[in-house]
């Protein structure tokens, strides 16, 4: 019988993607497989792209083999323990600080895991009954999470014995990542590296890529490519001629200006968090490093000249415009019709782009290989294997698309043009009827794991992205209440008065641990041997 099995990968592209992909293709396939990158060391990398979410080291990292301390070590590497959203409800040009609200600050946090269910409901729908039946005051994520406090005091997610007590991602150095997979690659799996300009795709009778031109004169011959190229999407958008559907009819943002600024963290220590920071015509992320922070503006180009996006980033962080080390960034929103055509596969910025304000870039990046493992073809090309693979593609970026546009939808500010057209987007229908159910006091998207495992099931997961916790942390956050609690739970005083002591737990472990962990900017010293 004829051996239909796929035996030469090409990975087109360098960046995070591209090393991602051969990391991880090279242990999925196994050694039967060869895996050729080429990158064109004359075309850069995107350059920015640092904070990520908490499945990345079971789905990706441990996966590959390779310990958390190592790849953290190698990549400066700090915690996340969530996302800080800051002056998301009030006017003003960009500020890294809160500004005061009500009576106290415009922040809050969009924090990992799954909220504690009480009586077969998460306990957002007590929080919610007392706030809209005027019982309490306290925002929705100090009242409900452990973390808040401790995120306020920059502790650690472990302790210094290196016991972990929550859930979080990671902040990493992006220049570090991708040499780092590479020479793991290399040296683990001889993955075959190749620095060359690709000139020309070479398609054969079916309509497939048979082999790649370079400018040095090579010809690389695949099997199966994988298009990292990046925005230019060079094998998938040109070669294959696939449409990208632009979504900017859904979120805004087209452009940033980014930077690093040296941080001196023993005098302020490290915050374990990414800031995202609301701005006139969009919004600036931070995310805190050993010795520095990264940091750019997410803005809107039909809103904001360049140089006033730019001025009012600078003014933010005290840099000079003029000399300040500034990578300026265009960007397109959406995604490619298909990932996968014929026997081209889009991964990273070839596939897919959403402005960053949920750091979901690199998490595309490994869920889509998962999913590439799972359906990967033979000689073949079943049609089906790639159906099932755009359809689970384009449900993670549509969904992810949907609830990043809510937090622009249902932000109170008003009060720039920005603001105001943010209000008039279409909302998707899919993403209405979450809405709606929100509204009238349901669960969102509940998962079918409960805390301990959730982690643990990344099908299970990637089904239930963002859930009733992530929604609660977002509207809640944003003063976009339920209009009533749940009639079930409102008609039951019994069970909302047997959930007071989970809140008082809650308060007590805060007390606990806000008296017991180490600084996280301490845990980082001495993971960094420094
Ligand atoms: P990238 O552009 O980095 O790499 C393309 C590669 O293709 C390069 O190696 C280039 O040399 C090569 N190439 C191009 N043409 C070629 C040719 N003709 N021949 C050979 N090689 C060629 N994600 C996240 O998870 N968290 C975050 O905080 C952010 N933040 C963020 C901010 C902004 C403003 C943007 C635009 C993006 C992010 N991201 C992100 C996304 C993240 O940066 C992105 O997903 C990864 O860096 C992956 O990038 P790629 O490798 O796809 O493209």
């Amino acid at each position: 019988m004829e051996d239909r099995r796929i035996k030469k990968v090409v990975v087109l592209g360098g960046g995070t993607a591209g090393w991602m992909a051969a990391a991880y293709l090279g242990k999925a396939l196994g050694p039967g497989v060869t895996i050729t990158v080429l990158e064109a060391p004359s075309i850069p990398k995107i350059g920015v792209g640092e904070a990520t979410v908490p499945n990345l080291h079971k789905t990706f990292f441990e996966f590959l083999g390779i310990a958390e301390e190592d790849w953290m070590r190698e990549c400066n590497a700090s915690y996340k323990m969530g996302i800080k959203f800051t002056n998301w409800r009030t006017p003003g040009r960009g500020e890294a600080d809160p500004r005061p609200y009500g009576d106290g600050t415009d922040h809050y946090y969009h924090l990992f895991g799954l909220l504690p269910n009480h009586e077969n409901q998460p306990l957002s729908h007590y929080w919610a009954h007392k706030k809209l039946t005027g019982q309490t005051d306290e925002p929705f994520d100090y009242a409900c999470y452990r973390e808040p406090p401790i995120l306020d005091a920059k502790l650690s997610p472990r302790f210094m014995d290196g016991t972990k007590w929550t859930n979080y991602a990671w902040h990493f150095d992006t220049n570090l990542i991708s040499p780092f997979l590479r020479k793991w690659s290399i040296e683990n799996q001889n993955a075959i590296h190749i620095q060359d300009l690709m000139t020309e795709a070479v398609i054969d009778q079916r309509g497939h890529v048979s082999a790649l031109k370079t400018e040095g004169g090579l010809t690389i011959e695949g099997d199966l490519f994988i298009d990292c190229s990046g925005f230019r999407g060079l094998l998938i958008n040109q070669a294959m001629k696939e449409p990208f559907l632009d979504m900017s009819d859904h979120l805004l943002n087209d452009s940033a200006v980014a930077t690093q600024v040296p941080h001196d963290d023993a005098a302020n220590g490290v915050e374990p968090y990414t800031s995202s920071i609301a701005m006139s015509s969009g919004w600036a992320w931070k995310i805190p490093m050993l010795g520095r922070f990264g940091t750019g503006y997410v803005f809107s180009s039909r809103f904001q000249t360049r140089d006033d996006a730019t001025l009012e980033f600078c003014t933010m962080w005290g840099l000079d415009p003029e000399t300040a080390n500034l990578n300026q960034i265009k960007f397109r929103v959406g995604r490619n019709r298909r990932a996968w055509v014929k026997n081209v596969v889009s991964i990273g910025l070839a596939s897919c782009f959403l402005e960053p304000l949920e750091s979901t870039g690199i998490y595309f990046v490994y869920a889509a290989l998962y999913q590439l493992a799972k359906y990967f073809p033979d000689k073949n090309f079943d049609s089906i294997l790639q159906d099932r693979f755009n359809a689970e593609i384009e449900t993670m970026f549509d969904d992810s698309r949907d609830f990043v546009q809510g937090h622009f939808s249902f932000a109170p500010r008003n009060d720039t043009a920005f603001w105001q057209a943010c209000k008039e987007l279409r909302l998707a229908d899919d993403f209405q009827e979450k809405v709606r159910m929100y509204k009238a006091g349901l669960a969102v998207n509940m998962p079918i794991t409960d805390e301990s495992t959730y982690y643990a099931n990344f099908d299970a997961e990637f089904r239930n992205f963002w859930n009733n916790s992530n929604y609660y942390c977002i509207f809640a956050g944003l003063d976009y209440l339920p209009d009533h609690s749940l009639p079930a739970l409102a008609a039951r005083q019994d069970v909302l008065d047997s959930a007071e002591p989970v809140f008082a737990q809650i308060k007590q472990t805060q007390k606990e641990l806000l008296t017991t962990l180490p600084s996280t900017y301490e845990y980082l010293k001495q993971l960094h041997g420094k």
